[in-house]
């Protein structure tokens, strides 16, 4: 076999047991999000942020309605805008069975995001989507109650743009505010609708 050949094939089993790897990794981690050992869930917890029209909120504003939570960022090219998109139409394919569900996007870009830019970016997706951010302080806090990973990439040398990495975890909480299930990246827009409709009928 030739040199440039084998070197493929052994790249290949490389990068497939990586992902692979990854896979079991990012299901252990799923899994444990909904089996702590205790049977509560390790999703979700006191926070304090600033909505989109700049007043304080806690999570105790949300009590009593579904919230449908997702973490990112308003300059992100691709991940945010599609899973805001998957979301905002799946809750339109519930009409009023979805009434029962706030929508919720949350900052971890606070530096950039401000509670007029989070207003202007959540209007783009859903009526009534809200848009919270906050200090670093509070979305540290928030991000860790709902163990989402964040951080700041490395920006190119002389530019001041950047880039976030984070996870995109679509959460469901219940009105008592806690942890009721996850949707993955990727979910789509019939399979998140009937998810979020069997979640509502429990
Ligand atoms: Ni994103």
């Amino acid at each position: 076999m030739p040199l440039k050949r084998r070197i493929t094939i052994a790249f290949t089993i490389l990068a497939v047991a990586f992902v692979t790897g990854l896979t079991a990794m990012y299901m252990a981690r799923n899994d444990g999000l909904t089996r702590a050992g205790s049977g509560t869930a390790l999703v979700g917890g006191p926070f304090e942020m600033t909505d989109q029209d700049g007043r304080r909120v806690t999570e105790k504003d949300f009590l009593g309605r579904y919230m449908l939570v997702f973490f990112g960022f308003t300059y992100c090219p691709d991940v945010c805008p599609s899973e805001l998109q998957v979301m905002s139409a799946a809750l339109d394919e519930m009409g009023a069975d979805a009434d029962p569900i706030q929508p919720v996007f949350v900052s971890i870009d606070p530096a950039r995001d401000t509670p007029a830019v989070v207003k202007e970016y959540v209007g783009n997706f859903h009526p009534r989507m809200k848009g919270l951010t906050g200090s670093e302080a509070d979305v540290a806090k928030i991000a860790s109650a709902y163990r989402v990973y964040y951080a700041k990439q490395q920006s190119k040398a002389g530019s001041s743009d950047y880039l976030m990495d984070h996870s995109a975890i679509l959460y469901l909480m219940g009105p008592d505010g806690k942890f009721v299930k996850h949707f993955s990246y990727g979910t789509d827009v019939k399979a998140l609708a009937l998810g979020l409709r069997d979640a509502l009928r429990k």
